[in-house]
């Protein structure tokens, strides 16, 4: 597994496309994020500020993301490819029948160019999580249904783990005509069935569950279950269940022995249940009874989680006033879901560095990305309030360029003629090419993902093609060439 090319504690300030590319794979365990859907509030820059000043625009229009389509997607990804041509026809754009093209013209928030501009961040994200890492995915409702279908794309639908509904504290879109919007949803991915998971609990309200009894009449059921679980008490009051300690499975020589007079399969080796019952925890009700496990209610993590939360509405008061700001113990329990001690978070879309934040306040790595170059600011302030680091000693590094990934070969030039030509089928890389008798030494080499976007000269960014090809391909997005080759194939007439 790939260590992190960055130090713990980082805040890159750029387009994180580029940041990501640049990210050694298999290096982090959890994102946590929050992007934007509506990218009229991403930029919440203070008035005066340079940023502010700029204009933007707040409409996903599809010429922005263009390149990405055609550089990553439309080849490469096919399921991906079809979502996002789906999102097209739904919202009344078209897609040219011989070329491909698609076009969302005035289509305002255009829903499809939104995922064609996360597809190639979420096919990143996914490269960069450990086997065992997990992602955190934060949706807007009207994104929410989009952002599954590409998720499912790209992690597997078996990976998929949950969609938790948020209760937020203010409704939006107050209207007689459907209900106020009041929840956001975070759906959650594995990268693989090894995914690390540490479920939450909501602690029980120990001294409320030790003074209450079964007949009071106003205990809710949740409670009254709790009650008859833990039905016994110690004379100082302290609720316990008593419960089995015999081994379901019956086949284990080593674990059957006679204990208290009683001859069992049990859970425990002698050692452990003699330990046990010096310490009291073991029970025999009467003599010749199985004995069984004293379980204090007070030992116990507490009710565990379902996939609702409505005790996490508030974001904490914060000298700092940034609209999308999300509560810190949100993403606190996120965190420790999804990680353990020492473990990396990343967060993509870090904003004013929520995740980040909570990740330090958990003794867990960090490192965020936000395009605002106000995040800096915005970070420091959220660490100072939320977790006394001390930044002279454990100082934030803030970069504006993406790390250099090491856990790839550069190779040469040679080498990587030789690994395309074999790749290829010995042939140019541009499928409708009809060039014949094509050699080794006139295979030229082309980069797929420019490397002013962060490529690399990997095998998996680059492409050989024929002399012809590659001057007809010139500086076009590969994508592009490809449609435009495709449109020039004789093809069967369509008839309406
Ligand atoms: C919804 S906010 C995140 C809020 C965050 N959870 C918090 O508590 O502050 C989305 C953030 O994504 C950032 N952003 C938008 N496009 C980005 C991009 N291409 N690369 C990096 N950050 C981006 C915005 O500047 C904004 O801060
Ligand atoms: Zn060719």
């Amino acid at each position: 597994m790939a260590q992190p090319n960055w130090q713990n504690r980082t805040l890159f300030v750029a387009d994180n496309i580029r940041i990501l590319r640049g990210m050694n794979s298999e290096s982090v365990d959890c994102i946590a994020t929050d992007p934007p859907f509506n990218k009229k509030r991403i930029f919440n820059a203070p008035l005066g500020s340079r940023q502010a000043e700029q204009r933007f625009d707040d409409r996903w229009r599809w010429d922005e993301v263009t390149d990405e389509w055609q550089d990553v997607i439309a080849t490469d990804h096919p399921a991906i490819k079809e979502i996002i041509e789906a999102a097209v026809v739904i919202e009344g754009g078209t897609i040219e029948p011989r070329t491909g093209r698609i076009s969302t013209g005035r289509i305002q928030n255009s829903i499809a160019a939104y995922l064609a501009y996360m597809a190639p961040r979420i096919v990143e994200m996914r490269r960069i999580l450990k086997p065992t890492g997990v992602l955190f995915m934060q949706c807007d409702t009207e994104a929410n249904a989009y952002l599954r279908l590409l998720l499912d794309a790209v992690f597997g639908r078996r990976n998929f783990i949950n969609e938790i509904t948020r209760r937020r504290a203010e409704a939006k879109g107050l209207s007689t005509r459907r209900l106020p919007n009041n929840s956001d949803t975070l759906l959650a991915y594995g990268k693989s069935a090894k995914y690390k998971w540490n479920p939450p609990y909501e602690p029980y309200d120990i001294a409320m569950l030790n003074a209450a009894n079964l007949d009071d009449a106003h205990l809710d059921e949740e409670t009254r279950k709790t009650l008859q679980q833990y039905d016994k008490r110690d004379n100082d009051g302290r609720r316990y269940s008593l419960t089995d300690l015999v081994n379901p499975n019956r086949d284990r020589p080593n674990l059957t022995y006679e204990f208290l007079g009683v001859t069992r399969v049990w859970r425990w080796t002698r050692e452990r249940m003699e330990t046990a019952y010096a310490e009291g925890r073991i029970v025999q009700t009467r003599p010749g009874n199985v004995p069984r496990f004293k379980r204090y209610l007070d030992e116990q993590p507490g009710k565990p989680r379902d996939d609702i939360w409505d005790d996490v509405v508030q974001v904490e008061p914060s000298e700092l006033d940034w609209d999308t700001r999300k509560p810190l113990s949100l993403y606190q329990r996120l965190v420790e879901c999804g990680t353990d001690e020492g473990d990396t978070v990343l967060d993509p879309f870090a904003g004013c560095a929520t995740s980040c934040v909570a990740a330090e306040s958990r003794g867990r790595n960090w490192v965020g990305i936000d395009i605002d170059p106000v995040a800096e600011e915005a970070t420091y302030v959220r660490l100072r309030e939320a977790t006394g680091l001390n930044m002279l000693e454990q100082p934030v590094t803030v970069r504006k360029s993406p790390p250099r990934r090491d856990d790839i070969e550069l190779i040469s030039n040679d080498r990587l003629r030789d690994a395309l030509w074999n790749n290829q089928g010995r042939r140019c890389a541009n499928p409708y090419c009809d060039s014949e008798n094509l050699r080794k030494v006139d295979l030229q080499l082309d980069h797929r993902i420019p490397k002013v976007r962060g490529g690399e000269d990997g095998v998996t960014n680059r492409i050989g093609l024929c002399g012809n090809c590659n001057a007809r391909k010139g500086r076009k997005a590969w994508g592009l060439f490809l449609d435009e080759e495709r449109a020039k194939q004789p093809h069967d007439t369509i008839v309406s």
